[in-house]
């Protein structure tokens, strides 16, 4: 590849090179940007639209429209690499009519595949890493030049702290706050660490200036975002080392009109100091993301969990005891991992029977390459074994969900009001504080503020309900 430009190995945390070979962006160009994935991928598109936005791009909304088009993409599934690779063809039908056009693949993808993107997909002229996007405005320069560009730099240090994120396309209500980067853990199924590299926590104060910043704006929700949040830990100007459960509570003393969720949790992480400072806190939402990915001990030892079955149901009788009965639980569970027999399906399916999430993300395990279990590992559960059990999974799911939703019927729950309901005219959505999605007549709310529902009626997704004094 001659026209291959790979930008030196930076320290990204320092200051951004200056654009020596490459002028600023002339005013008004127009950028598009598509995300795909996890909460952290979307979260990076508003840093990246921040950055871009101070060299001068306009952020569009239509692909047609644009100069610059960026997709930021997810590699921790096939079928999401795939639904990218499809998208790319269809803008290079945009691109042939207008070759001008810079088209440009972020995220988790691009770091995985690396300058293969370019030599393989003809169609991408620009490749960089989730954690080398202080460099994008040099690369577009770059790659609007007619080279192509990439940085896959993985930094230990960066995590964009004084950057303002552009909120893109939300509610106005609620936000992410990114808090770490990166993942040490190595599950063995998991190309993140490969892709978004070591953990490095982000300062504490500009995570609490963030979420003021935010509620002065008018949100009044935010999430705190990591792949393993418990171990978030940054050592202050005193020396003094700054615990997710300390963050948790300096984010909570915002307002009290905040609510605070957060995710991920690692179940051998979490610790009861997080779940009593939930407690503590009545603008910390009752509700914990603790995936379980199986309920058989030899399956998590092969995932490299690092815990086993009666540790996972021991945190989650810890939520229980602590939070109470209602608190809402989520989960994500992988079927037909590597060896995974019959019985230790069945091992899943009554993990599940004996949690009752409220809530689960369920995928069928899809191998990434070179990942430790690639590596170690035969991918020996045939296709359709793990679809069937990943139904089988999804079918207890609904009637858990369905039943978690009927025991709220009667009760009030305090929503945070987002806006119209997507079905039904006159009717408003929200979130209760355990996460469940709500619906209610419209009496003139407005989004942002907190109404008190009496649920009469739910689905399995939805709970149904008239607003009260
Ligand atoms: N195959 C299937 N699911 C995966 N996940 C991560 N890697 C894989 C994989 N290779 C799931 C896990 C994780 C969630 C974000 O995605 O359940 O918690
Ligand atoms: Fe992947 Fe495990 Fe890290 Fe989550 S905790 S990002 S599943 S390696």
């Amino acid at each position: 590849m001659s026209n291959l430009i790979e930008l030196p190995i930076l320290d990204s945390n320092a200051a951004p090179e200056p654009a020596t070979a490459v002028a600023p962006a002339p005013a008004g160009r127009r950028l598009y940007i598509e995300s795909y994935g996890c909460q952290m991928n979307f979260s990076d598109s508003e840093i990246v639209s921040s950055i871009l936005a101070e060299e001068g791009y306009q952020a569009t909304q239509d692909a047609d429209d644009a100069d610059v088009i960026l997709l930021n993409t997810c590699a921790i599934r096939d079928n999401a690499e795939q639904k990218i690779r499809h998208r790319l063809q269809h803008l290079n039908a945009l691109k042939r009519q207008r070759p001008d056009m810079v088209i440009g693949v972020l995220g988790c993808m691009a770091e995985r595949l690396k300058a293969k993107l370019i030599e393989e997909e003809k169609m991408v002229d620009l490749v960089v890493g989730p954690d080398a996007y202080r460099s994008l405005p040099d690369l577009i320069g770059q790659a609007e030049s007619g080279q192509k560009a990439i940085n896959v730099f993985l930094s230990r240090e960066e995590t964009y702290a004084d950057i303002e994120p552009v909120r893109l396309g939300g509610n106005g209500v609620s936000a992410f706050i990114s808090i770490m980067r990166g993942c040490d853990n190595m599950c063995s199924f998991c190309v993140v660490p490969f892709t978004r590299g070591r953990e490095r926590s982000r300062d504490a104060h500009s995570i609490v200036n963030e979420a003021n910043t935010l509620y002065h704006k008018g949100y009044r929700e935010v999430t705190l975002l990591g792949q393993n949040v418990d171990s978030y830990k940054w050592v202050d100007e005193t020396g003094h080392r700054v615990t997710f459960a300390e963050l948790l509570a300096m984010v909570a003393e915002v307002s009290p009109e905040l609510r605070v969720r957060f995710s991920t949790s690692h179940p051998k992480d979490m610790t009861d100091d997080v779940l009593h400072t939930m407690a503590r806190y009545a603008n910390i939402c009752n509700y914990i993301h603790l995936p379980a990915q199986s309920g058989n001990s030899r399956i998590l030892e092969r995932m490299n969990r690092t815990y086993d079955r009666a540790w996972y149901l021991d945190r989650i009788a810890a939520i229980k005891r602590i939070l109470g009965p209602d608190a809402g639980i989520s989960t994500d569970i992988i079927t037909g991992f590597c060896g995974e027999t019959e019985e230790e399906h069945l091992e899943t399916l009554s993990l599940m029977e004996m949690v009752q999430y409220d809530y689960a993300y369920m995928f069928a395990y899809s191998e990434r390459p070179n990942t430790p279990a690639a590596k170690k590992y035969a991918d020996d559960v045939p296709e359709d074994v793990k679809k069937r059990r990943l139904s089988e999974v999804i079918a207890l799911q609904n009637q858990h969900s369905l039943a978690r939703n009927r025991r709220r019927i009667g009760q009030v729950v305090q929503v945070l009001v987002e806006g119209p309901a997507k079905r039904g005219e006159g009717m408003m959505c929200g979130r209760a504080d355990q996460n469940n999605m709500t619906v209610f007549a419209d009496h003139g709310f407005a989004p942002g503020q907190y109404v008190n529902v009496r649920i009469t009626d739910c689905t399995s997704a939805t709970l149904l309900g008239e607003a009260v004094a």
